[in-house]
């Protein structure tokens, strides 16, 4: 792993990474292939991860993926239990790099917009949008109500990214896997890591290229 600091901590396996980690957080909305894509990418990339599961996402992950929780668990470098509070990431003075929550439902999206931090996912975004860090959420819901449109204004107002799970279709897509690419590619964009996940437009051609 790269920079990896190991540091001395009880709870959590002896590790405390450096700040370029990234939390990874799964919540209970639909598409939660597109956080085991983003997860892949980046564990082949080298990059450290944390990773947090919703209860809810737990349920969805059952209905939508062949994948297990243990098989999702183990593409990240640290697991971190949604329920408990005392993860060391739900302090400001652990300095990690970025949280995505891919999927993001709308829930969660309402507690982040309004700063109820009542489990460790909506607990850490409280402290990534504080501590003025990235953060990054992909909202999976159609079509939304008037307050879902508030409450992603609200964090967009913010700071944060709102990355709806809206793949393009003007690469043409072949697989799933493709269009899963389409939202990992943005993401890696906006965190600025070098990817090929994201075609690029190349209107002169109206072919599709490789970064
Ligand atoms: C199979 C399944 C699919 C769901 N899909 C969505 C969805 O796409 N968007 C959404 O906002 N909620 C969806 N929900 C509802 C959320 O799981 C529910 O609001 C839950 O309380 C979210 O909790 P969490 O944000 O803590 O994960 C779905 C639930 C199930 C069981």
């Amino acid at each position: 792993m790269k920079n990896l600091k190991r540091l001395l901590n009880k709870n959590y396996n002896d590790l405390i990474f450096e700040d370029t980690m990234i939390i990874v957080a799964i919540t209970g909305a639909s598409g939660v292939s597109y956080a085991v894509r983003l997860l892949r990418v980046l564990k082949n990339m080298g990059l450290e991860t944390g990773l947090l599961i919703s209860e809810a996402a737990k349920t969805v992950i059952e209905y939508e993926l062949y994948e297990t929780i243990d098989d999702i668990k183990n593409l990240s470098d640290v697991y971190y239990e949604s329920k408990d509070l005392t993860v060391p990431i739900a302090s400001g003075s652990f300095k990690f790099d970025s949280l995505i929550i891919i999927p993001c439902s709308m829930k969660t999206l309402s507690s982040i917009a309004n700063g109820y931090g009542n489990n460790a996912i909506t607990r850490v975004a409280d402290v990534t949008l504080k501590e003025r860090r990235k953060l990054i959420l992909v909202p999976r819901e159609t079509p939304l109500r008037t307050v879902h449109i508030k409450n992603m204004l609200k964090i967009s107002e913010e700071g944060g990214v709102i990355l709806p799970a809206m793949p393009g279709f003007y690469n043409t897509p072949e697989s799933i896997d493709e269009m899963l690419d389409f939202i990992v590619g943005k993401i890696l964009n906006i965190l600025k890591i070098k990817n090929t996940q994201l075609k690029q437009w190349d209107n002169k051609t109206t072919k599709m290229k490789n970064n």
